[in-house]
């Protein structure tokens, strides 16, 4: 049997807090270690032929955190893609972010700019990392689009089709995540990535992100290579075509 490899991982980067806990460290330096495994998970990517990875950073919710926690995330933020912009060029990758850049302060969303704009032409990995992002966002900000295409008398709403809504969700020009991995032990989805999840398997460990690594990556990939993808049809249907 061959092995199918997903083009497309969506990944929740969390535990990093618990993970400081368990060793008696200030929940920073999970971040820290977190943010470390990024570079190690997009090379095995790499070597895997995954064409996408889109990582979660930061959702609209943890806005909510103490302020030095938020604090010291967005220095991580600003610190590690300035860091990460030459190799990225030396490893090909396209770097892009997804998310609401507004609430990011300039100097973070100039850098951003700047590392897609770079990277734009970059043939190999597409890295999207999901900052200020959660799914509901995504979809509001979607909708509010195509009503000003309705207000302008652009589109009709009765011409409004699942086809529209994908067109200016994120991600309207990548494929949807075919694999899912939420390290930290938690079963939940947490409002990341809601439309584009539809037909996602999803994989869930107990291990925390900073101990993630290629191993790790391999399990969830062999998971993925078990699954039948149905889309609603039967087997029978799907062995024919
Ligand atoms: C994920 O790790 C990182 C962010 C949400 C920014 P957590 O900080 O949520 O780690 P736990 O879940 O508390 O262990
Ligand atoms: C989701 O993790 C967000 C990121 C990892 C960026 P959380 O730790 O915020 O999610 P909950 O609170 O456990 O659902
Ligand atoms: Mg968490």
């Amino acid at each position: 049997m061959g092995v199918t490899i997903p083009k497309h991982v969506a990944i929740i980067m969390d535990g990093n807090g618990r993970w400081a806990k368990k060793r008696n460290l200030p929940r920073f330096m999970g971040h820290r270690a977190g943010a470390g495994k990024i570079r190690e998970i997009a090379d095995a990517c790499i070597g895997k032929n995954v064409e996408i990875l889109t990582l979660w950073a930061f959702s609209t919710e943890n806005w909510g955190r103490p302020a030095e926690e938020v604090a010291y995330l967005m220095k991580l933020f600003s610190v590690y893609i300035k860091r990460a912009q030459k190799e990225l060029m030396e490893h090909n990758v396209q770097f892009r972010v997804i998310g609401d850049r507004e609430k990011l302060n300039p100097k973070l969303q100039r850098l951003i700019e700047q590392t897609e704009q770079k990277t734009l032409n970059n043939a190999g990995l597409k890295l999207v990392i999901a900052l200020n992002y959660s799914g509901r966002w995504d979809i509001t900000q979607a909708m509010q689009k195509l009503a000003k295409q309705v207000l302008a008398k652009q589109l009709k709403p009765e011409d409004i089709t699942t086809e529209t809504i994908q067109a200016v969700l994120c991600l309207a020009d990548l494929s949807e995540p075919d694999l899912f991995i939420r390290p930290g032990g938690e079963q939940r989805i947490s409002n990341y990535l809601l439309w584009q999840l539809a037909y996602t398997e999803l994989y869930f460990t107990e291990v925390f992100w900073p101990d993630f690594n290629a191993i790790e990556l391999e399990k969830a990939l062999q998971f993925y290579a078990t699954r039948e993808r149905r889309f609603g049809l039967t087997s029978e249907q799907l062995e024919k075509s």
